[in-house]
């Protein structure tokens, strides 16, 4: 069996992708994948009826990524790999990369060629290259770890550590966008104003460096302010949807400590902060019925 987590990026995104840090999470619900020796190699993914045969040169990057995925394993047999996805797609929560970690897994547990969660999610990079042309590899590597940690494009993940779990409350908003178009749009408004683009990328660093000791301290009114001002400076960048942002103030006037989308945005995902479980769960029930909690540990 193998599994790959769906992530949230609590801070950071996009300004990850140019070399800022940014604080991630894994989160309970992902992708399950499960692999056997077949007389092909085949890649289902539940529950959208995908079914397809790896091919590098083909349109489908699904092919071509499930390609990218089969290609360093020597001497191998055919294999057919059944995925099931608990994460909606194109929705900032990381289910690609989740997809890419739970193959990876399946294939090494049934090819009897077991290997650490770091190497896993280092594996999952080309799957996740074919998506995005130039992920961070912060999804592929927190899908595969888990935990909260402060990630850094190529240097070692730094796992927080803190005595309280957070409380989020996580919803999509029903728009679905493509993450590489969203860092397509930043890197051109960086091209252009870069002075601007740079200065929200510092904007952003000095609030994640901040969070870092917000969690660590267990202060969650300060992270929940930081969690605010990211997602404004994550506006200035043109990435928040007007529904994005009515989620966003619902849950601050519905109670939450802070709000903000995470991911890619132009839509997918926004998530709040909570004090405790129970508030999470009250502030789903304001977000709508696709809303759910996650209690990630740092
Ligand atoms: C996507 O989950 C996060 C982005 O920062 C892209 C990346 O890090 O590769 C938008």
């Amino acid at each position: 069996m193998g599994f790959g987590r769906g992530k949230v990026i609590l801070l950071g995104e996009h300004a990850v992708v140019h070399g800022y840090p940014a604080i991630a999470a894994g989160i309970e619900r992902g992708v399950h994948a499960d692999a056997r020796i077949a007389e092909r190699d085949l890649l289902r993914i539940a529950p959208w009826n995908l079914e397809l045969e790896p091919d590098a040169k083909a349109e489908e990057p699904l092919q071509r990524a499930f390609a990218a995925i089969l290609e360093p394993y020597r001497e191998r047999p055919p294999i057919e790999v059944n995925a099931t996805a608990e994460l909606p797609a194109g929705a900032g929560l990381g289910c690609s990369a989740a997809i890419g970690v739970a193959v990876i897994d399946a294939i090494d547990d049934a090819l009897g060629r077991p290997r650490s969660r770091e190497a896993i999610g280092e594996a999952a990079l080309v799957w996740e290259r074919v998506f995005h042309g130039n992920p961070s590899g912060v999804d592929n590597t927190m899908s595969a770890l888990g935990g909260v940690a402060l990630f850094r494009r190529g240097e070692p993940l730094v796992p927080l550590t803190a005595n309280k779990p957070l409380h989020l409350a996580i919803a999509h908003s029903g728009e679905s966008a493509s993450t590489k178009e969203m860092v397509a749009s930043v890197r051109r408004q960086l091209e252009q104003d870069t002075d601007r683009v740079t200065q929200t990328f510092e904007g952003i660093e000095t609030l994640v460096r901040n969070a870092k000791l917000a969690i660590e301290a267990g202060d969650l009114i300060a992270l929940g302010q930081l969690l605010d001002l990211n997602h404004t400076l994550l506006s200035s960048l043109m990435l928040c949807t007007t529904r994005l942002d009515s989620m966003c103030q619902a849950a601050r006037e519905a109670g939450a400590l802070g709000a903000k989308m995470t991911g890619g945005g132009g839509g997918g995902s926004m998530f709040a902060l909570a004090p405790k479980r129970e508030e999470a769960e009250r502030l789903c029930r304001v977000l709508g019925p696709n809303a759910f909690v996650a209690e990630v540990r740092a």
